[in-house]
């Protein structure tokens, strides 16, 4: 999960990284009082979770609180590369020297944590990346060690921080070490670090994003989630614990295993072609044992979804057998009905695998009127799309 940058800042003030005084608000007026409280200037700064805010006018420095009411006006409800501000940050101005760039992240090529760290912050650091790569000075981090006095120092110096902030940059990398672990984030970064007017470092900006697979040990990050902005079907997936994503095609996908549901949308999206090119739907793993509940709350979601025309249901037996899995569709199906939500769009189920046979004459048995049995991938996921165009 992305954070804002005004959570950012508050997780960074939480474990030591300085940073300067910030107000987030929702509505213009509320600029003037806190400008007033800082002598009258701000930097005013969309809050949206894409990057390149600046360049699209997403962050202006305001010269006193009437500017700032003006600012903080002309940003709220702007459009940053589809993502619509709702909440600006008022920040107090920094007198700016010198931007410099640090991060962590977990390095999954090299399975280690990464440091980067670059004299040339401020600009995107893909671009320094890009043309300029002996800038960025990229160091592995030992997950069990961490980021020691000496490995801080190893960073600064490869890259060549000036010595008059070495101190300083130094507790600044233990700092933003600190909220990696703590925190359980993929992801920490500054950019800019700046170095002001009177020697001092500050993050003027910051980008983290949390592992969500810690969320079981980390109840406050409940607290971060911007339930606004979740599409209202994933939210319900995630409340019943699937792994569901929502795509913009036509077809319902359930599947078991993950590289199972991800050739099905190969399939279904190449089937779609010579179907007026109708295309999946959705991602949906509904993962080892698919019980009768899973299979129903997986299927209550797909079709609540309005854009889907059919639904694939794509099963390969192992541990879970295919006459579980006919048992868990019929019985889903049943449950749906009696929930009020009765199927009303086509399901086309192909099973394969353990029991299979024993799992398709399940389903001829139950004879549903809108479930057709179809035995090989490539035929089903042809048979599904038809049903979508229609
Ligand atoms: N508090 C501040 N005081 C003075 N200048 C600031 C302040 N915050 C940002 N700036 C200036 O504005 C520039 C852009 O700000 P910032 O890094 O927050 O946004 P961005 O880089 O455009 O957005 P993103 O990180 O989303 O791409 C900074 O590099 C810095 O020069
Ligand atoms: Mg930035």
């Amino acid at each position: 999960m992305d954070l804002f940058e005004y959570q950012a800042r508050d997780i960074f003030a939480k474990h030591g990284v300085p940073v300067l005084g910030g107000a987030v608000i929702e509505s213009a007026e509320e600029a003037r009082a806190i400008a007033e409280e800082w002598g009258g200037r701000a930097v005013v700064k969309a809050q949206v979770k894409v990057g390149g805010r600046g360049k699209a006018g997403g962050v202006k420095l305001a010269s006193d609180p009437d500017d700032a009411v003006a600012k903080a006006g002309q940003i709220l409800g702007m459009d940053i590369k589809g993502h619509t501000v709702h909440k600006v940050m008022l920040a107090q101005t920094a007198d700016i020297k010198d931007e410099y760039y640090v991060s962590f992240l977990l390095d999954r090529t090299n399975r280690t944590f990464l440091a980067m760290a670059s004299v040339e912050g401020g600009v995107e650091i893909e671009v320094v990346a890009v043309e300029n790569p002996e800038a960025l000075a990229k160091i592995a981090v030992d997950a069990n060690e961490g980021v020691t006095d000496a490995k801080a120092r190893e960073i600064v110096e490869a890259a060549k921080f000036p010595a008059d902030v070495a101190d300083q940059i130094v507790e600044v990398l233990k700092s933003l070490w600190k909220v990696f672990i703590a925190e359980d984030a993929l992801l920490v970064e500054v950019n800019p670090l700046v170095k002001t007017g009177d020697g001092k470092i500050v993050a003027l900006d910051g980008k983290v994003s949390l592992d969500e697979n810690a969320d079981f040990r980390q109840p406050e990050h409940e607290a971060l989630v911007d339930h606004a902005a979740a599409n209202p079907l994933e939210a319900a997936a995630k409340a019943k614990n699937l792994n569901y994503v929502k795509l913009d095609g036509e077809v319902g996908i359930i599947g078991n295993g993950a590289g199972l549901v991800m050739s099905t949308l190969d399939v279904v999206a190449y089937a779609g072609e010579k179907h007026g090119n109708v295309k999946p739907a959705n991602f949906l793993d509904i993962g080892g044992g698919a019980s009768a509940e899973v299979m129903a709350n997986g299927l209550g979601i797909i079709l609540g979804d309005p854009d889907v025309k059919s639904v694939f249901v794509n099963v390969f037996g192992g541990i879970t057998a295919c006459d579980e899995v006919a048992n868990g569709i019929v019985q889903a199906l049943e449950l749906l009905a009696a929930s009020g939500e009765a199927v009303t769009k086509p399901l086309v189920v192909r099973l394969d695998g353990n029991n299979a046979e024993l799992g398709r004459k399940i389903l001829s048995d139950a004879n549903h009127p809108l479930v057709q049995r179809v035995d090989t991938m490539d035929e089903a996921a042809d048979k599904a799309a038809e049903l979508a165009a229609k």
